[in-house]
Order: structure tokens, then sequence, then C-alpha cells
């Protein structure tokens, strides 16, 4: 049994907006919150480098005495999740499985659409974990880029948001999709951009944020009723690889953590490589 934590991993802010929907029903818990920025992003980068990325950060939760790491991110489930539980002991869970699962539960059409990293879209991991539940379901796919790197930025000006959202959106012409999985932790942050979007171009969609069922999942595996009575003083320690300024200014338009004790810490990339399997 760990240290009653619960560690949430991401390249960068993507990760808080599973994080949010943790604070919001797991009240019995500290948390900690691994953002490699310094690396970010990783939907640029290689297999081997993001599944070397996911198993240091894993190893770096494993000595901190989490009792539960979500990977936070849908790049690192795609590459880093299964080696991850092949090297470590303790519960580690991805946003990948509980997002395809909850859009099969949604579609209707059984036309899906996903919108996540150029390295989570080549990976193929969404339409294994899909057809795995339902083979009949369609999946097509758009990497957006500088979708990832404006919310990185905390520029969410609706008109500059809207702008690159609906490039991307227009990327998947007359696919007549009924629900969208956000499969980037970083688009759950503007997902009103999306919704005014497919709303003004006259399309019913339901979006999928695979946040929740994560979390649900994590519930579960650790035995957490969302009625547990509320930790006073609750803490999150953020581990931060780049610089930790620029990730506070993102993460303060994003999430309000003034009811917690908040502590933020450089981690350094030399002082990750011990854990390299
Ligand atoms: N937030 C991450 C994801 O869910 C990746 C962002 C990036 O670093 O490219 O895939």
């Amino acid at each position: 049994m760990g240290k009653n934590l619960i560690g949430f991993y991401d390249s960068g802010v993507g990760g808080l907006s599973v994080l949010k929907v943790a604070l919001n029903k797991i009240k019995n818990k500290n948390f900690v919150f691994f953002g490699d920025t310094l690396r970010m992003p990783y939907g640029a980068r290689s297999a081997e480098e993001i599944r070397d990325y996911t198993i240091e950060a894993m190893g770096f939760f494993n000595d901190l005495g989490v009792d539960l790491s979500i990977i936070a991110c849908n790049t690192a489930t795609s590459y880093g999740l299964k080696k991850s539980n092949g090297t470590y002991d303790y519960p580690i869970i991805g946003v990948v499985k509980p997002g395809s699962e909850n859009a099969v539960e949604r579609t209707k059409n059984r036309k899906v659409a996903l919108v996540a990293t150029k390295s989570c879209v080549e990976s193929g991991v969404y339409e294994k974990a899909l057809r795995e539940i339902d083979p009949t379901v369609e999946l097509r796919s758009v990497y957006c880029p500088a979708l990832t790197l404006a919310v990185e930025s905390g520029d969410f000006e609706e008109e500059y948001v809207d702008g690159i959202v609906k490039k991307y959106i227009d990327e998947f012409g007359d696919y007549d999709f009924d629900t969208m999985i956000l499969g980037c932790t970083h688009y759950p942050i503007v997902e009103n951009s999306f919704k005014r979007i497919l709303k003004r171009e006259g399309k019913k969609v339901l979006m999928v944020d695979p946040a929740y069922q994560t979390v649900l999942d994590a519930m579960d595996i650790l035995d957490i009723n969302e009625n547990e009575v509320e930790y006073k003083n609750r803490k999150i320690d953020f581990y931060i690889t780049g610089d930790i300024k620029k990730f506070k200014y993102t993460m303060e338009k994003i999430v309000d953590l003034s009811s917690f004790e908040v502590n933020f810490h450089n981690v350094k990339i030399k002082d990750l490589e011990k854990y390299k399997k």
C-alpha cells in the first residue's frame, strides 16, 4: 500500500483536465502531478522515446509511494502503458480504454471521430481498443498539433482557439460521425470551442472526454467512494521538468487549486535516468 497518493502524468498541462475530474470525485487522497514540459510535445516524438519517458515517470511515482498512477496522456498511454504494467507492481492505468468504452456506449450510428496527437493517431491504439469492444465501429482520426501547443501556452482567446479547432474539424470532411473522442488530454480544456464549432456547422455530436471513465476506474481499483469525508489541508505536489512559471501561468487558467496546499518542484532529466529500463 502506498502513501495515500494518486499520481497523474502528462507531457504538460493536459493532465490537469484529468486531475480536475479527480478533484471533484476523490476527496480522501493527496495528489502528485508529473509534467514533462521540457520534452513536450510528445505527439511529435518516437514510440521509443515516449515509452522510455513513461517508464521513467512511473518509476518516479513508484518511489514517491503512490497507490495508483493515471497516465493522463493518450500518447503516453499508447506507447507506455503496457511496459509500465509489466515493469511495476502497483496499479497503473491509462485513458485510452476508458475513452473507447465511453465512445462505444454513446455512438448510435457507429461512426466515431478521434482528435489526438500525431503519434497517438499513428499508434492505432484507439482503433484497436474500439474494435475490441465493437468490431462494427468505424473510426476516422485527425491530429491537431497546433491545438496542443496553443493550450500548453495558455492562450485561450476564443477566436484564436476556435480558428484552430475549425481547421481540424474541417479535415473530417463529410464523415457523418455522431461521437467525438477528445483523445489528447489538452483538448478537453477547450471543449467549448469544439462544441461551438460543431454546433455552428449544424452537427449533432456527443463529446467523449476519457477522463471521466478513467477516474471512475481508478476509484474502483482503490475502492474509493464519492461520498468519502473530505480530508483537511489536502496536498498537491507538482513535479515539472521545464519552466515552473510557465506551467503555473497556464495551470491557473485551467483549475482553481486555492483550497489545496500546492507545492512545485523542479525535476532534472538526468535524475530520471535511474528509472530507465
Ligand atoms: N496530452 C497528451 C495526450 O493526451 C499529449 C500532448 C503532447 O505532448 O503532444 O496525448
